[in-house]
Formats: C-alpha cells, structure tokens, sequence
C-alpha cells in the first residue's frame, strides 16, 4: 500500500514544501500553498526504475557538440486557418506543445475542433469535458469533417497516451489539460501537481513521437492560466484566446513562442456557424454611420504587428450627483483620468463637474499608447458637442506636459488610414523623422501639442 504524503505546492511558481506558510519563500507571494497529496513508495519507485532502465537504452539521447547538430528544416503542417498559423509563426511546429489558455465559454473548444475538422490530417481530440454526442452537435454546426478526425472521451493520461500509441494520429488535441489525471499522482484533478504531471507525461511524448499537441487550459479570475505558472515554462507556445463575450469578436494572441515573433495576432468572429477569420479587422471594426457625431474618434493602433483602426467614442455628461464618474471600456482608467488632468492642466478645459464614460467599439481592448489622441479628440468632441469629421484618424501618445509624442511603426499606421480611404491623420510632429508624408494620399497633419489638436478641429 503506498503511503499518503502531504506536500504544500505554491500556485504561483510551483515551489513545494513540507509545512504551510503564508507566503511563498521563492516567489514571495501571499496565501498561493496549495495542500497536494502524494503517493509515495510503490508506484513512484516503480515508475523511477522504468525511467532508469529507459534511460540507459542505445537511442538514449548523449551530449553532442553544438557544430556538429544539423538544422534540419522544422517540420511544420500549415493549418486551413490563415490566423492560427500567424500566431503559431507559420504552422504547427511537429513534436511542439501548444497551449491554448481562455476564460470559460469564449470559444477555445470550438476553434480546435474546427481545426480539427477542417486539417486533412489525422487527428485524435481527446475531451474531458463533453461527451460524444455533445462534440459531434458541435461538429455538425461548424462544418463537415473531411479529416480522419477521432474523438476520445476519456481522462486518465496514460489511457490517453496508449490510444495515440494505436491510432498513431498526426496531432493531438486535449481538452482540458485541467481534467486529465495521471494514475501515479493521487491528488484531484486541475491540482497543481497532477496539471504539471499530464503535462508533462505529454511533453515527452510529443518530443519522442514529433506528434505535436495543443492543450486547452482555463484560466483563473487573474488571467493567468490555472496551475502553476510551470505550465507555461514547459510548453513551447502560449496562446490566449480573449474578447468580450458579448460582442463576436476574440483576438488570439500569442503569450510565448519558441519558433515566432509574440508580435503575432489573430483574429476571428464568433457565428452561428462556427469561428470565422477576420484577415481585415478595421473594415469591421469602423462603426458604419455617415453622420457626424460628436464624441467619436478614430484611433490608427497596432495589435502586435497589425494595423487597425478602432473607434472611441466618449460621453461626457453633466454629473448628477456629488462625485463625477469616471468609466472606461476597453481602455485603462488610469490613463482616461491622467488624460482628463493634462487637459485639465494644460489646455484649461475643465470636466471636474462632469460623469466621463469612454468605450472602445467593439469589446476591443488595447493598451497602445497611440491611443491617447483619439481618447483626447474623443473627450473634447463630445465635451463641445462638436463632431469630428468621418475620414479623420489619430495616433499619438499624450505626454504629462501636454506634448504628443511619437509611437512606433507609425508608416504602417498611416498606410492602413490610406489604404481604408482616411482624408487625414494626425501625428506627432517629432514622429515625421524617415517616412515622407507626400507619398500618401491622406493628408497628414503634424502636431506637438494637445491644444494645437484642439485648435485645429473644434475652433
Ligand atoms: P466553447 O468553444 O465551448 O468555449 P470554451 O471551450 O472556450 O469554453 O464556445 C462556447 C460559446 O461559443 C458558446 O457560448 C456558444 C458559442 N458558439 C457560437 O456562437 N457558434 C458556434 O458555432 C459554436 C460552436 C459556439
Ligand atoms: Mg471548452
């Protein structure tokens, strides 16, 4: 009989340690030790002694000198889903571990099924969470199988293994890597212990067949992936698939990746029918509208590496009870009250007695700071009740002195506002420095202050 053994397991670095303690002595986190139970004895030791044994076989791998190691092309299947093979950097990497991390409900398990429906390939998804009938009804909405695509409902990891072993399938999708469970581990499962065990059971088997699998992982009420943050040590690409799940659109971002750029994004709209690519987010993200309206603005940002052009829209309203509100959607709002006092400060329009509710379009969220003048444009259009004219677009980060100051990639942004019909952008004046301004057909408007903004659109 294996004897029961308690350990305590940080969930935030993973450190273990025989005693509970409040905070963690590697990662000095508060209240993150988990209780963990473990088998010791049997199992364990047998377990090690077939590693030993395995580790002494002819092919086990020995040091070679770095020279002497061929490149060798990577091996990569190209998806049928032009998004996902951007954020992977180009493919599925074989013998690679993907991670795929997302709040409940936001479509992690219908973007992999749909890959694997659509992929040529053979395919073994294995669910922990639905039955068969209930992934088939899924399948049926997103399209037709082409594939040779398996379903496996079934949780016990070396189970799991001993199918693929049979099947022999040429990718491996595991939903959720927090229900599967390991025979050598005793704790439930989703702890921290049998998540790093799974996980690691497939790591190897992935780097010895070159079968590579994706893992779905739920994330916990912080964002971060649930279990230790080892989790996203071991696998070679973190994606996190996010949105607002009342709006259609999800953006896949890549967190990690050991063969890309984590510059990379994707993304997609949630339909009936399934996830659909979005190769040409701006066109969508422009609300449609022909009047003018005041307190909309268009901001020219960059997504990782991808030009979009997003609406802000800004209500500033006269505040009916003693304290202002201050509410923000999609935008930090810290940085909506530091811009509410540089134009306080700076340009002397005052909106201490008014509620200010700014939303990005879309349940979009972004942190770029080319954001700043269209919040700005946004906040003083509607303040004035003035409308800014439609083909007008901005990209400039607001400074605590009032000054615009330049922001990255500012070529592609204008290139993306011309190519989608803009007639102007307004920039940094200290942001013109390698690009020439006459080439384009939208008229670029250089400025260095915020009360030049000011006095260019609404005087
Ligand atoms: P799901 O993939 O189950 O999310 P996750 O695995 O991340 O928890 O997605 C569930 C949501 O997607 C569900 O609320 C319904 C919606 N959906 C569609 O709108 N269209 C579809 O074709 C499918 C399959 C799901
Ligand atoms: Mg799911």
């Amino acid at each position: 009989m294996a004897k029961i053994k308690k350990i305590y397991i940080c969930s935030n670095c993973g450190e273990n340690s025989p005693k509970w303690a409040g905070k963690c002595t590697a990662c000095g986190e508060w209240e993150t030790f988990q209780e963990e139970i473990i088998a010791k004895g049997d199992k364990r030791e047998e377990k090690k002694k077939v590693y030993r044994a395995s580790s002494q076989k002819k092919d086990a791998p020995t040091p070679v000198i770095l020279p002497e190691i061929k490149a060798g092309n990577t091996q990569r299947i190209i998806a049928p889903d032009q998004e996902l093979n951007r954020v992977l950097g180009g493919g599925i990497v074989s013998g690679s571990i993907v991670l795929i991390g997302g709040q409940p409900g936001i479509g992690k398990s219908t973007l992999l099924l749909q890959l694997a429906i659509k992929l040529p390939n053979r395919i073994l998804y294995v669910s922990g969470e639905e039955s068969e009938e209930q992934i088939k009804m899924r399948a049926d909405r997103v399209g037709e199988p082409a594939s040779e695509c398996y379903i496996l409902t079934e949780t016990g990891v070396d189970k799991i293994l001993n199918h693929a072993d049979k099947l022999t399938p040429e990718l491996i999708i595991i939903d959720s890597i927090q229900t599967l469970v390991s025979p050598f581990i005793e704790s439930a499962p989703g702890s921290i212990s049998q998540v790093r065990e799974c996980a690691n059971e497939l790591q190897r088997y992935a780097k010895e067949t070159g079968i590579p699998v994706f893992l779905i992982g739920h994330i916990n009420k912080d964002g971060a992936i649930a279990g230790p943050k080892l989790l996203e040590h071991l696998v070679d690409v973190v994606l996190q698939f996010e949105g607002d799940r009342n709006y259609t659109y999800r953006i896949l971002r890549t967190v990690k990746n050991r063969f890309g750029s984590t510059n990379e994004l994707g993304i997609y709209e949630m339909q009936a029918d399934g996830l659909r690519e979005v190769p040409n987010p701006s066109e969508i993200l422009l609300s449609q509208h022909d009047d003018v309206l005041s307190g909309s603005a268009i901001a020219a940002t960059l997504e990782g590496l991808r030009p979009m052009l997003i609406e802000i829209q800004a209500l500033v309203s006269t505040a009916v009870y003693g304290t202002p509100q201050r509410s923000s959607t999609g935008f930090d709002l810290r940085r909506l009250s530091m811009l509410l006092a540089v134009l306080e400060k700076r340009c002397g329009i005052h909106f201490g007695a008014n509620d200010v509710f700014l939303n990005i379009v879309g349940g979009i969220k972004s942190d770029d700071p080319a954001m700043d003048l269209s919040v700005v444009a946004a906040l003083i259009s509607s303040l004035e009740d003035v409308g800014i004219p439609n083909r007008v677009c901005f990209a400039g980060e607001v400074g605590l002195s009032g000054e615009i100051r330049s922001v990255n990639r500012i070529e592609k942004r204008i290139q993306e506002a011309d190519r989608l019909g803009f007639e102007q952008i307004y920039i940094s004046k200290y942001n013109t420095k390698g690009i020439n301004i006459d080439e384009y057909n939208i008229e670029v408007q250089t400025i260095g202050k915020v009360d030049e903004l000011f006095e260019a659109l609404f005087q």
